[in-house]
């Protein structure tokens, strides 16, 4: 088994590929067969049609943030990539990138305002001095974005924080959402955000993915601080990750009592969880279906449970029943207004081989998987009706949904395409099997800093040349326009777009 832990693994989660074993061990997860496909699906009038970005990954000049410090590290970053060199420096774009939102009708816009760009020192957040052409560029964002009648998500905090929380020099000392202090100052940045701008969004999402963050530092090794197996801080990261959601989900609503957009409801605040299937590396195999069960429950369920129903599982055991675990905690319960969904792919979990990861004791494979899908640039499989199992799962919460990110890496544009479309039907799919779904962001608007991977994935629907500086609408940007045109997705329409083409293999 070849480990993959190391500089350059696709955002976190990738543990580790299938090697020449794997590739004789499994069959494709099936499918359930359920009810026949519809001949077509409808979305609601009002759904939010968007893509998505995050400011490290498309702004210039976030030096102060660790990600700052981490890319300029030897042997971090695929290709020694540089986030300032090669981006699409969107806060010098912003009239392009709402030209390219518009141009395919897209209604909404997901991106980040960056801590550590609005604070760049911590005497500047204790005095709370923001930087002045920090917060004129963002309210000049959302400004624009409101002229062109395009609704604006915020995100709190995506993956990068100041570097007066987060010392990429000191991995050995407690770090980032290790240390107490920074709930505490991030319940500061949530309140002073949603009391600056809170007129103008509505919707807000606190953290981005917070166990892709805990794994790519403190189990994988490929963001700050760069820990491997580090299982006991990586679990005080999602607890106090957690916690930190509920004090912001409460710091929003105390401040932003304005309503944006005239709908009646002032902040809509949740966070964006990537959700994945989990399958048996071996169907079939019982010990590898539990150990499936017990990785999903980890990923998919832990911290939803814990800010829906306020269900703290202190050990992540599964079961209510340790010292420290509590149901229906007030403190946490009833923490997110609707549930924001980053969906990507499938995972294939075995209880008996490969690298174990210690509290779930199971190896997780999430790339070059030999189920026979179409795979992407990074080695993804490309399984549409996994998000149509993902929504599935979420309904017992009974919640909104919003689909945070959904994307592919796809450089030659011979994917994104059909991948948005079969994406999009079985979205549909899903809401009429009663999934409340109200938005797609498509991740990306724009191709961007892709964290250790560098600039190799591409996954914007507006292509970015960094020689010339050409920002050029990519094919299938027209699909998603044709889609969010006519608020449907027909069977037929995917059954006419070409196959799945090659991947041009950008994996690390
Ligand atoms: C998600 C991240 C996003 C981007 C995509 C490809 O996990 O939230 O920033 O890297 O993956």
């Amino acid at each position: 088994m070849r480990r993959r832990f190391a500089v350059g693994v696709a955002f976190g989660v990738a543990f580790a590929a299938c090697s020449a074993a794997c590739s004789t061990a499994s069959t494709p997860p099936a499918i359930d067969a359920g009810p026949p496909a519809p001949a077509q699906v409808d979305f609601p009038t009002g759904m939010l049609w968007g893509s998505a970005t995050a400011g490290f990954q498309v702004e210039k000049g976030n030096a102060t943030s660790d990600w700052g410090h981490w890319a300029q590290l030897p042997g971090k970053i695929k290709n020694a990539d540089k986030p300032d060199v090669g981006g699409p420096d969107a806060l010098a774009h912003i009239d392009d990138d709402i030209a390219a939102l518009k141009a395919t009708g897209q209604t909404a816009y997901r991106f980040s305002i960056e801590w550590n760009r609005v604070y760049p020192t911590r005497a500047a957040f204790d005095a709370d001095q923001p930087d002045a052409a920090a917060l004129a560029a963002y309210a000049s964002l959302l400004q624009k974005l409101k002229l062109a009648g395009i609704t604006p998500m915020v995100t709190l905090q995506h993956f990068a924080l100041p570097d007066y929380l987060s010392d990429v020099s000191a991995p050995t000392q407690p770090q980032g959402w290790e240390r107490p202090e920074t709930t505490t100052l991030f319940t500061q940045y949530c309140s002073r955000m949603a009391t600056r701008f809170g007129a103008m969004t509505d919707w807000w999402v606190t953290i981005n993915e917070p166990l892709n963050l805990m794994l790519g530092g403190y189990v994988q090794g490929s963001f700050p601080p760069g820990l491997l197996l580090s299982m006991d801080r990586a679990l005080l990261v999602a607890r106090n990750e957690a916690r930190a959601h509920a004090r912001c989900f409460d710091a929003i609503h105390a401040a932003d009592t304005q309503d944006a957009d005239g709908d009646g409801k002032a902040a809509l605040v949740s966070y964006a969880a990537h959700l994945r299937t989990f399958h048996a590396y071996e169907e079939g195999n019982a010990d590898d279906q539990a150990a499936a069960d017990r990785v999903r429950y980890l990923w998919n369920d832990w911290f939803l449970n814990a800010v829906i129903r306020g269900d703290w599982d202190d050990d992540f055991n599964g079961k209510l029943d340790g010292p420290n675990d509590k149901a229906a905690d007030p403190s946490l319960k009833g923490r997110a207004d609707y549930i924001g969904a980053n969906y990507y792919s499938d995972t294939l979990i075995s209880a008996s081989r490969g690298v174990k990861v210690p509290v779930v004791n199971a190896a997780v494979y999430q790339d070059g998987l030999a189920t026979g899908r179409p795979r992407s640039d990074f080695g993804w499989d490309i399984y549409p009706e996994g998000l149509g199992i993902v929504l599935d799962e979420l309904k017992p919460y009974a919640l909104p949904v919003v689909i945070t990110e959904n994307g592919v890496a796809d450089s030659k544009d011979v994917m994104r395409a059909r991948f948005i479309a079969e994406h999009l039907y079985q979205l549909g799919w899903a809401r009429a099997r009663g999934v409340d779904v109200r938005g797609y962001f498509h991740w990306a608007l724009i191709d961007n800093f892709e964290w250790a991977s560098g600039f190799c994935p591409r996954f914007g629907l507006v292509s970015y040349d960094p020689a010339t500086g050409a920002r050029t609408p990519r094919a299938s940007a027209q699909t998603y326009g044709q889609i969010i045109a006519a608020n449907a997705v027909k069977k037929s329409d995917i059954d006419a777009l070409p196959a799945y083409g090659a991947p041009t293999l950008c994996a690390p």
